[in-house]
């Protein structure tokens, strides 16, 4: 029987995907891909099939992608660049060997109009390849996790009663991982979503002004955001502990906002699931409250 087969079915948004489909296909019509089966083994003891399937072994992927009427490839976690470009090119050439009729690509959003481009620069090769492939596909760009920006940080934020950033008023549009694998199981359940490109972001977006807001009126305690130059926010970063790393990671980000990047909105993701996604306030209440 031809299956639905999911990669990165162990990993958060995976495991969404996972739980979604099955509510939409009978779970013998699910493999997931995986490169660590006993990791997966939950799935086995729901009835769907366990593939092994490594990027870093390309000749375990073709036998795992074997007879898939879908193939969701789920986009290789944060590496090296060239690293993942070439994972994910390996991943579409199984594909293409193994016989898959329709291959769905975990995108970012907004990779056309020049979205952050340590990110976008892996998703916009992976979807030239797609479409050299002669493949069918369906593009998810999927916005930026909220759960990126809603998390243990935003305790800090309301102990110190300050965000700094340098993002000034810029934009950005965030969406949570439950609502991106909702639409991702919707298409791999669904029909007449070949050669579709879908932006899987908010039709609202926020900036820190109104995240320092939100943040006051869930926690009753005054917060207001500092937008600072980018040299003056790394150095407070640096100074309170957040690895040089990921803070100059954070001050790109924060550019990238600033310019007005990060803040492209769009309904493909309210049309596919037919409801408005999880607002920014609306994950920051449940945040606190659970
Ligand atoms: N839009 C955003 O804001 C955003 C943020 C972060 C990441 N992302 C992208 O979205 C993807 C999914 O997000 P997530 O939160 O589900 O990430 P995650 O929890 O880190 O899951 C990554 C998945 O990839 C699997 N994997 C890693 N290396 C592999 C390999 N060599 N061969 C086969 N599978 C491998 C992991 O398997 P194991 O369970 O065995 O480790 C896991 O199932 C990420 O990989 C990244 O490309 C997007």
């Amino acid at each position: 029987m031809s299956k639905i087969v999911i990669t990165g079915a162990t990993g958060e948004l995976g495991q969404l995907v996972v739980q979604h489909l099955l509510e939409k296909v009978p779970a013998n019509q699910i493999a997931v891909s995986v490169r660590n089966v006993e990791k997966a083994s939950k799935f086995a003891d729901q009835g769907i099939e366990v593939r092994y399937g490594d990027y870093d072994d390309p000749s375990s992927l073709e036998k795992a992608f074997a007879g898939a009427s879908k193939l969701l490839l789920i986009s290789t976690p944060q590496d090296d660049s060239v690293v993942r470009i070439r994972k994910h090119v390996d991943a579409i050439e199984a594909a293409k060997k193994a016989g898959v009729k329709h291959l769905l690509y975990t995108s970012f959003a907004a990779v056309d109009k020049g979205a952050f481009p340590p990110l976008g620069d892996v998703h916009s090769a992976t979807e030239y390849t797609l479409r050299a492939s002669g493949l069918s596909t369906t593009i998810l760009r999927n916005a930026f996790y909220q759960e990126v920006f809603v998390n243990e940080s935003l305790q800090s934020f309301v102990d110190s009663g300050v965000i700094v950033t340098s993002a000034g008023k810029g934009k950005v549009n965030t969406v949570e991982r439950n609502d991106l694998a909702l639409a991702a199981a919707t298409v791999l359940a669904g029909e007449g979503h070949e050669d579709k490109v879908y932006e899987l972001a908010s039709s609202e977006t926020w900036n820190y002004d109104e995240l320092a807001n939100i943040l006051s009126d869930v926690s009753g305690k005054n917060v207001t955001h500092q937008s600072m130059s980018d040299s003056e926010a790394l150095e407070r970063m640096v100074n309170s502990g957040v690895p040089e790393g990921f803070a100059h990671f954070q001050i790109a980000l924060y550019n990238s906002i600033a310019d007005g990047n990060e803040g492209n909105a769009s309904s493909d993701l309210e049309d596919l699931i037919g409801r408005k996604p999880t607002s920014i306030r609306e994950s920051i209440t449940h945040f606190f409250n659970k």
